[in-house]
């Protein structure tokens, strides 16, 4: 088998939101390079269509592939949750797909009521209530898609007033019914934590997957040997240097402006080559 413990780890979203599973990364997976596509040209994928998601989640994955990617990171929950079983039947390369922390949350709660911000696709999906059916037993689980936040987010919008504003729309309705943990189901609302611990208060509990896609990232890493250098550990992020990557099909200004917002680092983004925007059926 090819030694691949050099190769970079691919990661990819639809736009910005991914970047918040590439810090936990950067700080779980020091050692390792990563290869980071934004399809900025393509977002949001929330509000398309599954066979549009997959044939995009492809795309993205070829991308990362002729880049020399060891392992996929799908750090969306979008394509994750309508693209995952695709991407695995169409490539031999492992995928780690992000999952809401459902199962945390059910343990977590103590009024039985746990809400979810997602997507449009996320929160109707068939993925999700399977999720909630296996781990949310005897907990009501309330989901909303709030695409607008998705847009912002990709603005650069990640705080302030407008943010606040925009989340508490989507956030009140779940709040009256008696919340008490709010899962954020999708990559790009970690980037907006403040603002949501801000609107929901500090009895409300927010929680993401961000760091448990990291780890378990390492393990799939780990089972086949392919972890880079002494497979360390590190207590913050490390910096973004030459031997990382990051891609965008969209306007690459404006990406790295929002990146560096969200890595809180200066960082040098490339445009990925046209993708073929996919045709609807
Ligand atoms: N960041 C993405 C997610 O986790 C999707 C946003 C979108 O493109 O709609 O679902």
């Amino acid at each position: 088998m090819a030694d691949l413990r050099n190769a970079p780890i691919g990661v990819f979203d639809s736009g910005v939101g991914g970047l918040t599973i590439l810090n936990e990364m950067l700080r779980e997976l020091p050692d390792e390079r990563f290869v980071y596509y934004g399809d900025t040209g393509n977002c949001p994928y929330g509000v398309r269509p599954t066979s549009e998601i997959q044939e995009l989640s492809r795309n993205a994955a070829r991308f990362l592939l002729e880049r020399g990617a060891k392992v996929i990171v799908v750090a969306c929950n979008t394509a994750s949750v309508s693209a995952l079983a695709n991407l695995r039947e169409t490539f031999t390369v492992p995928f780690v797909g992000v999952v809401p922390a459902i199962k945390p949350a059910a343990t977590l709660t103590h009024s039985g009521h746990v809400g979810i911000a997602a997507t449009e696709a996320s929160a109707h999906g068939d993925y999700l209530r399977q999720l909630i059916a296996d781990h949310a037993n005897g907990v009501t689980v309330h989901a909303v898609g709030c695409p607008q936040l998705v847009l912002l987010a990709e603005k650069g919008v990640l705080g302030g007033p407008e943010a606040e504003t925009a989340i508490r729309d989507y956030v009140d309705p779940m709040l009256a019914l008696g919340i008490d943990v709010l899962v954020l189901g999708c990559t790009h609302f970690p980037a907006m934590r403040d603002a949501f611990v801000r609107v929901v208060g500090s009895e409300v509990a927010v929680i993401d997957s961000g760091a448990a896609i990291a780890r378990q990232t390492r393990r799939v890493l780990a089972e086949r040997g392919w972890l880079s250098g002494e497979g360390n550990v590190a207590s913050e992020p490390r910096a973004i240097t030459t031997a990382d990557s990051l891609w965008c099909s969209g306007d690459i200004h404006q990406f790295a402006r929002v990146a560096e917002a969200i890595l809180g680092m200066s960082v040098e983004v490339r445009g990925a080559p046209e993708m073929v925007s996919p045709t609807r059926a």
